[in-house]
């Protein structure tokens, strides 16, 4: 698919799922669940991450951290304990409203990116790059760029960490109607859905492991572990990658 293309669905996709109800869109949590239990949520994720990064051997913590896809700053705001700053970046222009509406932390900013890549931020200016339950909503080739930038925007010593599906490992919902039901009462579904005011669907798009290994290191990061994740849910096989940017050898 073309970038430009996928890139401005998405804007439209989320812009739109932020105006109807931007926390169940990134949770799809129960009805009436409050706000602070949300970004509870949140604190557990980084809290597991921190916990995680720092038995690899890494510091976890610093002067600037990156949360790519941050929402309305679930994870943001929980970084922003262990970061001096902490940049949200988020496609839907909806989605920062929100966040900044909620009041974070002083530390945290939010910052609009509509682009296939994050030029607007300098070589190595991040201690940390973490992206959760954002690429694997997003055509692989734009994914797997988004990765090749978070290796460039990371300080060598610097930590990425993000979740991605890898593979089907059973037919998806709709696949499992569609083998029992006809066609026409699934478009019947989607046409009194969208009349009724239905969530539009979000896309789920897995890509192999391999891939995603070999990205990383061919943009120069080292690979420090590979875990599974159920970040797509049952449906699929997911991983939790962990990579650190080589500090370079001053001999070589
Ligand atoms: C499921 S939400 C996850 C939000 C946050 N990471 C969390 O876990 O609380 C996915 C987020 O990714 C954002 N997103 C989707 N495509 C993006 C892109 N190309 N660049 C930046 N953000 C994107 C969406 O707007 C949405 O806020």
């Amino acid at each position: 698919m073309n970038p430009t293309l996928a890139l401005r669905q998405a804007q439209q996709l989320w812009n739109e799922l932020a105006r109807r109800d931007a926390l169940r869109a990134i949770l799809d949590s129960p009805d009436g669940e409050d706000l602070q239990t949300f970004f509870d949520t949140g604190i557990a994720e980084i809290e597991a991450l921190r916990e995680r990064i720092e038995k690899l051997g890494v510091h976890f913590g610093g002067h600037k951290a990156l949360d790519f896809g941050c929402g309305v700053g679930r994870l943001t705001r929980a970084l922003a304990r262990y970061f001096r700053h902490v940049v949200g970046v988020d496609i839907a222009y909806e989605m920062l409203v929100r966040a900044r509406s909620l009041r974070p932390p002083d530390n945290c900013s939010f910052v609009l990116n509509c682009r296939a890549d994050l030029r607007l931020f300098r070589d190595g200016s991040f201690d940390l790059a973490y992206s959760s339950l954002t690429l694997q909503h997003l055509p692989s080739q734009l994914a797997l760029a988004y990765l090749r930038e978070f290796v460039r925007v990371v300080r060598p010593g610097g930590i990425i960490a993000f979740n991605l599906p890898s593979h089907r490992v059973r037919p998806g919902r709709i696949r499992r109607w569609v083998g029992q039901s006809a066609l026409a009462i699934l478009q019947l579904l989607a046409y009194y859905g969208r009349r009724f005011g239905m969530n539009p669907i979000v896309p789920m798009r897995g890509i192999p492991s391999c891939r995603v290994v070999s990205t990383l290191q061919v943009a120069g990061a080292r690979l420090l572990a590979v875990e599974p994740s159920n970040c797509a849910g049952p449906d699929w096989a997911s991983y939790a990658y962990y990579a650190i940017v080589p500090v370079s050898d001053p001999a070589s």
